[in-house]
């Protein structure tokens, strides 16, 4: 570094030991906005209370806003700024404080507060978007009753939303306004507001207790024919909540917004939830399965939200998981209920081993509930949200169902209207089920996935079951106490195939433990972790054929799953470490899974999908991300070729039309894409042939993309054409064009580097609107091959877009830095690469907090 290097900024750390409520409450807030897209006014009444005998001025949090007047109780006021804070001097412990400022939607290219999208105006204010809009306490345990007027151009803004109910309308020339009110009290993270040309697709819930709830999803005009699996995914997830948690909706009307422009998937603001458009659009032409599974995750999602969340909300953001953790656990509950269990419990735990499980071994490694933060965006993390669902699912399979329910009901009860704690969550749990659930609590408070080995001895009709944990240290945190690790365990005969010891739940709750089996009257294999009962990484001392014999046999499909995976995965790391392995007892379980008539396809498709790239990378010592590309491709191509007469028949087996959206459907085309990634594999030229004729003949997003997603990666005249085609065919829908830029930037390819370079360069492609700009540099920081080229080259070129993108949107681009943070696990040739360019992220000058603290922390 040059001597001139500017000296990092310092930024504020939060500590969760430092929590104090707050000097001030603020039980109601009238807001007046004027709105425009280039400025809006926005007048503020805050009726505040001293909370408890101290005489420390009001402080309201601001953001980018001055203030243009202060009053309090009528009069100018004696304020001051202490940097972007209002303070205010009130004499008496109860006041009434008028603020007002002018905001500039149109050039807030954060996506925080107020800002333009598509012509329209729409907020964002978790976590502290809210004090972007107005000086207000920005924290979530100041709770207020909001009554909101808008007034705007009647032809820009035909529609004017905010949350609860609304009051009263008028007109006045060209400019009308409306009046809502909320009757909830809520804190500020929770408000929303939206102006535009809305059209809305209309529909009514009537709750078990016979209100009718007015429900509207809110798009541009040409937008409406695809709201309608939204719609339906809305009021299921009503039904489901009062029949699963008994929780009943609590306002006459609920509203989505969709808008294109969106930091993340979708925002719960009472009674008014924002969506990115990627999640609520869907018809079968342009969207994919997998698209309208998580439209329909992401709207149960953000319904639960209303009780996990609003009703009951957080203390302070260090308790975020308290309502993500919660919210995501039951979004999983309404999945798997509606789906299929087996399947929806291997894709969430495809996603922890994905995304969370590196991020819990890395320098960005932090626990469910964290101890300090420097930016609170930084943590939205699967920690928070998947391992946080992880946590409330072992302590439901250590309560059982209904101590569970009666304790979730506790909590819903005790704390309505109330901001909450982790701690208090668990206590409610505890005193409705009596049983004492201090010792898991660890979970909250401990980073790190543990790491658990298993092994089974067997003597004549005896077992015993040896288990042993270690916890990893993380940054801050060197030495680990053991967790309490719930194992559900079965034994199943090696000769029979069946369950010889029912299954049971085991609780590892010391460094290690046995566990002794009787009665058995053959050799026994373990089946264990079963339906992934903990969240760890879990290695199995196995004879020579004991996955073969589980693959097949064992009575948990999740184990049965995670069999056909191991055995793929121990010769994928042998052959990455240049060792002969056998490949038979590979072909044997993939094809005996390709036969069997007890799998529906679905399952079959998630079992024989090899682990990808970083994954394996995961299991190494050291990640070879060239030798690892090579053995995954060399076992793709041995399967496709040895088991191609299988392979051909699952890709062309036809039946549903596209529209057909059940789970058998669903899994067929499944299928069908990961049959052809393996036909090709073993035989480029015959795999883009038939490549592009599932391509042309698709009637569907996912048969077509599976194809194109295969084409990409070939080096075929027919890649070239497909992608053309595709590009014409949707080039007006921007979600598609996204799928567009995705399936080149993920594609593997020697020259994939050059392609993304290209795609940077392309005229759609821009940094201002966040899915396209994670279309590409996201992706492409999860293409391990091409990121990790030797040359270096990848990482400068994901930390130019990260450069480029925190200038427009620091939130969207901090969350591209985790890549580069994992250099601990590669070569010291890449590791000083990987350094030289979090350090450039470094020094770089003007350089937002979000991606300050991300590199910062990532060079450990
Ligand atoms: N609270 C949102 C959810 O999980 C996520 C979100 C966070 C959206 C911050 C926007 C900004 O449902
Ligand atoms: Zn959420």
């Amino acid at each position: 570094m040059n001597a001139e290097a500017p000296q990092n900024p310092t930024h504020t750390e939060f500590r969760r030991q430092d929590y104090r409520p707050p000097d001030w409450l603020v039980p109601a807030i009238a807001l007046d906005f004027d709105l425009g897209i280039e400025t809006t006014r926005v007048k503020a009444t805050l009726t505040v209370e001293r909370n408890g005998g101290h005489d420390r001025p009001l402080r309201l949090d601001g953001d980018e806003i001055q203030p243009l007047a202060v009053r309090v109780d009528g009069q100018d006021a004696d304020w001051s700024m202490d940097g972007d804070t209002l303070v205010v001097a009130v004499a008496g412990d109860r006041a009434r404080v008028e603020t007002e400022v002018a905001i500039y939607p149109a050039s807030n290219s954060k996506l925080m507060g107020l800002y333009a999208s598509n012509g329209m105006l729409c907020t964002q204010c978790e976590a502290e978007g809210f004090r972007r809009i107005t000086f207000f306490p920005d924290r979530p345990d100041v709770l207020s009753r909001y009554a909101v007027r808008m007034t705007g151009d009647k032809a820009a803004f035909p529609i004017l939303l905010t949350n609860g109910n609304p009051l009263r309308t008028g007109e006045d020339g060209a400019r009308h306004w409306a009046e809502w009110e909320d009757p909830f009290p809520k804190p500020s993270y929770l408000f929303a507001l939206v102006a535009g040309d809305l059209k809305p697709n209309h529909d009514s819930f009537t709750t078990r207790s016979g209100r009718k709830v007015d429900l509207n999803i809110w798009v541009r005009e040409a937008d409406l024919p695809r709201t309608g699996h939204a719609m339906a995914a809305l009021k299921q997830s009503m039904a489901w909540d009062e029949e699963t948690y008994g929780r009943e909706y609590d306002l006459d009307l609920f509203n989505i917004v969709a808008v294109s422009d969106f930091n993340m998937g979708a925002m719960e603001n009472k009674g008014l939830n924002v969506f990115n458009t990627a999640y609520v659009l869907a018809d079968p032409d342009t969207a994919t399965d997998t698209d309208f599974d998580n439209i329909a995750r992401v709207v149960a999602h953000e319904y639960f939200h209303n009780w996990s969340g609003n009703r009951v909300t957080c203390r302070d953001w260090f308790q975020l998981s308290l309502k993500e953790g919660f919210t995501v656990f039951r979004d999983q509950g309404f999945s798997a209920d509606t789906g299929s269990p087996a399947v929806k419990r291997i894709d969430d735990v495809r996603t922890l081993r994905a995304i969370q499980f590196p991020e819990d071994s890395g320098p960005l490694a932090h626990s469910v509930r964290p101890d300090s933060y420097v930016e609170i965006s930084n943590f939205y993390t699967a920690t928070v949200y998947n391992k946080g669902a992880e946590l409330i699912r072992m302590m439901r399979t250590i309560l059982g169902p209904d101590k569970f329910r009666a304790g979730t009901d506790l909590y819903f009860d005790r704390h309505d209207g109330e901001a909450a704690t982790c701690d208090d969550f668990v206590k409610a749990l505890e005193d409705a089920s009596g049983v004492d659930l201090t010792h898991l609590k660890l979970w909250y408070s401990q980073a790190g996935t543990p790491k658990v080995t298993a092994s089974l001895d067997q003597d004549g009709g005896t077992a015993v079951l040896k288990l042993a944990q270690t916890v990893p240290p993380t940054p801050g945190h060197p030495v680990k106490q053991p967790m309490p690790i719930p194992l559900k365990v079965a034994l199943i005969g090696e000769r029979s195939g069946a369950e010889i010891a029912p299954e049971r739940l085991v609780i590892l709750d010391a460094a290690d433990d046995t566990v002794e089996f009787d009665g058995l009257d053959e050799p026994a294999l373990l089946s264990i972790n079963r339906g992934f009962s903990a969240p760890v990484d879990l290695q199995v001392d196995r004879r020579a054929g004991e996955l073969e014999k589980l693959a097949a046999s064992d009575s948990d499909p999740f184990a049965r799953y995670e069999a056909i995976q191991e055995l793929m995965m121990r010769w994928l790391i042998a052959a990455a470490q240049g060792e002969v392995a056998d490949i038979e007892p590979v072909i044997r379980a993939v094809g005996d899974t390709l036969r069997s008539n007890q799998l529906d396809a679905a399952l079959k498709a998630e079992a024989i999908l090899p682990p990808s790239e970083a994954v394996i990378g995961d299991r190494m010592d050291r990640v070879d991300p060239d030798a690892i590309h090579g053995a995954r491709e060399r076992l793709r191509a041995a399967i496709g070729a040895r088991l191609s007469d299988e392979l051909s028949s699952a890709q062309r087996e036809g039946g549903a039309p596209g529209s057909d959206l059940s789970s058998r459907a669903k899994g067929t085309r499944r299928l069908r894409s990961i049959a052809l990634d393996f036909l090709a594999a073993a035989d480029a030229q015959a795999g883009a042939r038939l490549a592009k004729v599932q391509f042309d003949a698709a009637d569907n997003m996912t048969d077509r993309s599976g194809a194109l997603r295969v084409l990409a990666s070939l080096d075929m005249p027919e890649r070239v054409a497909a992608l053309e085609a595709f590009y014409r065919r949707h080039a007006d829908d921007p979600l598609v064009i996204d799928k567009w830029f995705g399936v080149q930037a993920m594609a593997q390819r020697p020259d994939a580097l050059d392609q993304v370079r290209e795609l940077i360069r392309h005229e759609r492609f821009t940094f201002a609107n966040p899915n396209r700009l994670r279309s590409v540099a996201g992706v492409f920081g999860m293409n391990q091959w091409a990121l990790h080229h030797a040359s270096g080259e990848g990482y400068r070129f994901l930390t130019d877009l990260i450069l480029e993108a925190d200038k427009v949107n620091p939130q969207v681009a901090a969350r591209m830095v985790p890549p580069l943070g994992r250099w601990k696990r590669f070569d010291d040739q890449r590791q000083a690469l990987m350094r030289e360019q979090l350090e450039r992220i470094v020094a770089t000058p003007g350089l937002s907090k979000d991606v300050h603290e991300q590199a910062s922390k990532s060079l450990g």
